[in-house]
């Protein structure tokens, strides 16, 4: 059994299409072990998207993810980390495939409705800087 974290971003909350996402997570035999709705702050953001500081795109990116609640998740299940990335689709969701989640739910390259660890690596820190174990069941 494989686990990643997953975030359904503002534009999506905002949407009120959480129930939506995670079902999509649940009837593709992911289980939801851990789940909260939170604010980030800009600071907040900034730590949880340290990879990409040197990137164009940062500021805006970690300004987008507070302006709203958003829903964390440690998914797990079999192959997690790639099954949620198939799911969601591309990161850009002009390239994502029909029915995935961005296909159906992003509006751009920025908003785009969902998160998902990329590597197993990624997958320990993210889940680590939202979930204390004792949280994840
Ligand atoms: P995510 O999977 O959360 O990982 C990093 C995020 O940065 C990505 O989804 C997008 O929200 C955002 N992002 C990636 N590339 C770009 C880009 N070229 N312009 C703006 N935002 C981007």
């Amino acid at each position: 059994m494989e686990q990643t974290l997953s975030i359904i971003k503002p534009d999506a909350v905002q949407k009120n299409v959480i129930g939506e996402i995670i079902s999509r997570f649940e009837q593709n035999g992911l289980r939801i072990a851990a789940m909260k709705r939170i604010q980030l702050s800009k600071r907040e953001a900034e730590g949880f998207y340290y990879v990409h500081k040197d990137r164009p795109f940062f500021d805006s990116l970690t300004t987008f993810m507070t302006e709203g609640p958003i829903v964390v998740m440690v998914l797990e299940g079999e192959d997690a980390i790639a099954k949620n990335r198939a799911i969601m689709g591309a990161t850009n969701p002009e390239n994502a495939e029909p029915g995935t989640i961005r296909k159906d739910f992003a509006e751009s390259i920025e908003r785009n409705a969902v998160h998902g660890s990329d590597s197993a690596e990624s997958a320990a820190f993210e889940i680590l800087f939202f979930f204390a174990g004792m949280e994840i069941r």
